[in-house]
């Protein structure tokens, strides 16, 4: 099998990371932070540690400022709810996967917000001057995509970043396309207030795992209470961060994993990652773009992109010519709205969608190359039976 699905989770995962987790389920998997025993106090340290990875790989300073949680939709929601009052504004994009769509539209069909969108191009880049215009004394918070998961297209964080701050509102970067494969800096010379992201994706974590990073200063409401195993006299969860954002027993074992994945991409290096990445995807670009009846959709180059690259194929249903590429050529991508419909109707390719490619570490031009030869052929026969 040929894995091109990796904007929807990275596969395989590195060795090291089902050794922490299998070292973990047998070793040391006692409860973190609600016991005593060494088995628990191991899991504490595993707990932490992951937590100081994940800290160290988007410079954030001061680790206890990033919660774990489930995955990137779980951390967004916790920063909405967090974050949100009702009368607030709120300026999002038409590039956004459900998980910022939906409960930002939950909030203002519910009246509790005012709702906008900023414009962008036919690539998918937002436009940050549509974004000044929207921004209102009013505006609370700019919740946007760091990358499309749908189209690939990177957007121009610092100046989205420099718009937010001299309005003096709040950004909330959904970074799940980003973290692992892009430079992350939330300390960085245009600094970020809230980070959201899963560690299933770059971070070569297992599903289950995700972390808000909310950065010092700023205070969220606790969205999921409950046990922390600190002071348990507390009546209500108490404030001091992390244990304010994480009630109840956390994904031990797959934060084992994610410890061992934030330092194998740290190991590798986000650069070379971000570059390998790069060439695989100018060269599955230019393939496409060499087979008559293949459309890309998103940016055309490999610049300002990450390794998801979207097409549709004349003729041919995105969801039958994936199920083609898994049946006929074992060749694994994804079909249809990829979670995020308003991208689709911004780009103008709903109802169908596309078809999505998208590149890890672990690809090879091989894997490229199978899927170009294997379009090829598709198209070719495809092309021969219509003329019957
Ligand atoms: N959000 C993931 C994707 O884009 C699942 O496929």
């Amino acid at each position: 099998m040929i894995y091109l699905d990796n904007a929807a989770t990275t596969f395989p995962k590195p060795e090291a990371v089902h050794q922490a987790m299998e070292h973990f389920a047998r070793n040391d998997a006692g409860n973190p932070g609600r016991s005593g025993h060494h088995w628990a106090t191991a899991a504490s340290g595993e707990v932490e540690g992951a937590r100081q990875e994940v800290a160290r790989l988007i410079g954030a300073p001061d680790p206890s400022r990033v919660a774990l949680c489930l995955n990137a939709t779980d951390a967004l929601s916790m920063a909405f709810h967090g974050i949100l009052r009702p009368g607030d504004h709120v300026v999002t994009s038409r590039m956004e996967h459900n998980s910022v769509v939906r409960p930002l539209n939950a909030l203002a069909r519910a009246g509790l917000i005012d709702l906008d969108r900023a414009d962008n191009d036919m690539t998918g880049c937002i436009d940050p001057d549509s974004l000044r215009r929207l921004m209102r004394p009013s505006t609370r918070l700019v919740a946007m995509t760091w990358a499309s998961n749908a189209f690939g297209t990177i957007q121009p964080i610092d100046q989205i970043a420099e718009v937010v701050k001299t309005q003096g509102a709040l950004l909330l970067l959904d970074a799940s396309q980003a973290v692992g494969s892009i430079d992350v800096d939330v300390a960085g010379r245009v600094p970020i207030d809230l980070l959201a992201f899963p560690g299933h994706k770059g971070l070569m974590g297992p599903m289950g795992t995700g972390a808000l990073y909310i950065r010092a200063g700023l205070d969220l409401a606790p969205w999921r209470e409950g046990g922390t195993g600190g002071d348990s006299t507390l009546p209500v969860q108490p404030l001091a961060m992390p244990h304010r954002m994480e009630g109840g027993t956390p994904n031990a074992h797959g934060l084992a994993g994610l410890r061992a994945g934030c330092r194998w991409v740290m190991e590798r290096g986000v650069g070379a990652i971000r570059e390998h990445e790069r060439l695989l995807a100018a060269r599955l670009l230019a393939g496409l773009s060499s087979i008559d009846g293949v459309s890309i959709h998103g940016p055309a180059g490999a610049n300002g992109r990450t390794g998801a690259i979207s097409f549709t194929l004349k003729d041919l249903d995105p969801h039958d010519a994936a199920g083609a590429l898994d049946a006929t050529f074992g060749i694994a991508v994804r079909a249809g709205l990829h979670c995020a419909p308003e991208a689709h109707a911004s780009l103008g390719t709903l109802p169908a969608g596309t078809v999505r490619a998208s590149l890890g570490p672990f690809n090879t031009t091989n894997d490229v190359d199978h899927l170009i030869d294997a379009l090829a052929g598709m198209l070719a026969s495809t092309a021969k039976m219509s003329a019957c």
